[in-house]
């Protein structure tokens, strides 16, 4: 049997929401048709953003989303996004399928999609092929109150009043599609454009986010920190955050391999690879340590998720996949590890929101679903903005197929400001139940909800005709016990139980 220690009297850190946070690219059907259709669109719209998802992703507490790339980011040119639409610049969108982009959803949108979401904002900056004045224009654009050209701009465009900028990503995957620099060039660069990066609000300064690793380049981190921090100190806001991209593949880079279709040993392959965001966290994390020991710069997850081969029939550049009990568990384990690490994960982006790789939403024409990713996101809501708490795993079970050997149990725990104590656990077992005993320090706790998402079948998905395939479900197979509880968790799941006095 697995036991699961809680000491609900150590606070070990606080998870910041915005580690639940969402990114969104211009990227095949995410921006148009899966968040945006326009204000004339037959599908019921607020402004554009149609209200079925905006309605479905306000459940989730979306805390921050990021926008308007990816590599879509160092092409983007924000002045063609802004002004009567009839007259905004048409271009091609060579990174992702050579569609026209019409640019009718620039900047103004884009934060009104922030406001009706209710979220922070985070957008990124062309470094790759913009101008430090392009960026910083763009900031003043955006932020500056007050008489400027830019502030004069954007009223002339029908916002008088700043927005707030709460991150800002001064370039994307710099070491590849954001211009294939060197960590030392692209250091040197950062420092440039982000000095341009002007808090026009003292009150709410912009943090600014420097592009880090692609997975176990830790050559890059070494490089850009060596780079950048050798005046750091000097520089009030210099850096806030770095970045880190990691997609799980579950048959490598070039294959990639199917997102309905998969056996068992590609089930324990995936999560393999999901658990291994831990060690990337950690030796990342470790050279952060010796140039930031306070832990000032927050560790960003800005791309994270599983990425298939695309589905079949549809455009291979706009990267749509379906989404599996599989997903639900590679959401599940990757959320527990950015809790317990929550001392240096201050943010972190799924990618991507709608219609791309591990989406929580998927439409098609008026229709919308929410995928198995959804629901675990949903439950794990309850993290934000809690106190993550001391908990500890014993007589948990190597299992897999191979090489690809995994615990069959994660989990972390936390407490919210009332006191209620949310734990999620997960079984990654594809086969077999597993009881797990949960105890915590004191008595008399009670649990308040539990709720389960589960599939009958390892690839089980929704689909438009049957969109309830996957739910999050009422979960019953627990019982109270004098300091905790017991819980009978099935194969494959993700597991959300709360506890209070
Ligand atoms: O999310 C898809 C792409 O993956 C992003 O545009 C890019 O930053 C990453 O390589």
């Amino acid at each position: 049997m697995v036991k699961l220690k809680i000491n609900e009297e150590k606070i070990s850190g606080r998870i910041e929401p915005e580690i639940y946070g969402h990114f969104s690219e211009h990227l095949g059907r995410c921006i148009y048709e899966g968040i945006y259709v326009g204000e004339n669109s037959e599908i019921t719209n607020v402004n554009g953003m149609r209200t079925d998802v905006v309605e479905a992703l306000k459940e989730l507490k979306v805390p921050v989303l990021r926008w308007p790339g990816g590599c879509f980011a160092d092409e983007y040119h924000w002045k063609d996004g802004i002004g009567p639409k009839e007259s905004r610049k048409k271009m091609i969108n060579t990174h992702w399928g050579g569609v026209v982009e019409d640019n009718s959803f620039g900047t103004h949108e884009y934060m009104e999609l922030c406001r009706q979401l209710g979220c922070k904002t985070y957008i990124n900056g062309n470094l790759g092929s913009g101008t430090v004045q392009e960026m910083s224009e763009w900031v003043e654009y955006m932020t500056f109150k007050g008489v400027s050209p830019m502030a004069d701009l954007r009223a002339k465009n029908g916002h008088e009043e700043p927005w707030t900028i709460d991150y800002f990503g001064v370039g994307n995957e710099n070491w590849g599609c954001g211009g294939n620099m060197t960590p030392q060039y692209y250091a040197n660069e950062y420092r440039r454009y982000q000095t341009y990066v002007r808090n026009y609000d003292a009150e709410r300064p912009i943090k600014k986010i420097c592009c880090g690793a692609n997975v176990e380049d830790y050559f890059w981190t070494e490089g850009v920190l060596e780079t950048a921090f050798s005046h750091a100190e000097q520089f009030h806001g210099f850096m806030d955050g770095l970045s880190l991209h990691y997609y799980v593949h579950p048959e490598g880079w070039e294959i990639k391999g199917s997102a309905t279709d998969f056996t068992e040993e590609v089930w324990y392959k995936t999560l393999y690879k999901a658990l291994f965001m831990e060690r990337l966290i950690n030796r990342h994390g470790a050279i952060m340590d010796r140039y930031d020991p306070d832990k000032k710069v927050g560790m960003i997850v800005d791309e994270w998720g599983t990425w298939y081969t695309c589905e079949p029939g549809t455009n291979p550049g706009f990267l749509y996949q379906q989404n599996t009990v599989r997903d639900a568990l590679v959401a599940g384990i990757t959320l527990n590890i950015f809790n317990k690490h929550c001392d240096r994960v201050k943010m972190a982006a799924l990618a991507q929101m709608v219609n791309v790789l591990q989406s929580v939403i998927l439409t098609e024409g008026d229709k919308m679903i929410k995928t198995p990713t959804y629901h675990v996101m949903h439950m794990y809501r309850h993290h934000q903005g809690a106190d993550l708490l001391s908990s500890e795993l014993t007589g948990v079970k190597e299992i897999g197929i191979g090489e690809w050997k995994v615990p069959n149990v994660t989990e972390s725990v936390s407490a919210d400001a009332d006191g209620v104590i949310t734990v999620t656990v997960n079984n990654l077992s594809v086969e077999g139940a597993e009881t797990v005993e949960i105890s915590l320090a004191g008595t008399g706790y009670h649990v308040t909800e539990a709720r389960i998402v589960t599939g009958s079948d390892m690839r089980a998905h929704n689909t438009f005709d049957a969109p309830e395939t996957v739910v999050e479900a009422e979960f019953s197979g627990y019982r109270e016990t004098q300091n905790g509880l017991t819980a009978e968790l099935p194969a494959n799941c993700v597991v959300e139980l709360r506890l209070a006095k």
